[in-house]
């Protein structure tokens, strides 16, 4: 279990009231935790912003009839070989399908990625969704 400090802080009023709806409507467990989430996610952010070692989910929405579209995805692809980890393709129905990628390596190289699949014709939507290696949200052992 990692150490807990035990911190107090004071909060306007209003915002004490949204906190609390925010938790009550179930986006947390309890005020703690809402605002651990908060920092967890700032940390994120950070990751991303400093170009470190992060994973994203890149989703891609098209029509395979596009001419020449999905030789053209799988090129791009397989020039990243090294950062995308999984791709999971499902045809949505005669002519859309949905591709899933996920990707693990330098921020910036994620977005290159996500940048590169947003814009080729063809494609209809596209969304990176930024997360992390955790890496920095363990809870340390300090008894080790
Ligand atoms: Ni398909």
């Amino acid at each position: 279990m990692a150490l807990a400090e035990r911190i107090s802080m004071s909060l306007e009023k209003d915002l004490c009231v949204k906190l609390d709806q925010m938790v009550r409507k179930g986006k947390a467990a309890n005020r703690s935790e809402f605002i651990r989430d908060l920092i967890r996610a700032q940390i994120v952010e950070e990751e991303w912003s400093r170009d470190e070692d992060a994973v994203g989910a890149i989703t891609l929405v098209y029509d395979h009839h596009a001419n020449g579209l999905p030789a053209r995805l799988t090129e791009i692809q397989h020039g990243y070989h090294q950062e995308i980890l999984s791709s999971t393709h499902v045809h949505l129905d005669h002519d859309m399908c949905v591709e899933m990628l996920l990707a693990r390596g330098r921020a910036g190289r994620l977005k290159e990625i996500a940048d590169r699949l947003k814009g080729m014709k063809g494609v209809l939507h596209a969304q990176l969704s930024m997360s992390t290696t955790g890496k920095q949200l363990k809870k340390h052992n300090h008894n080790h």
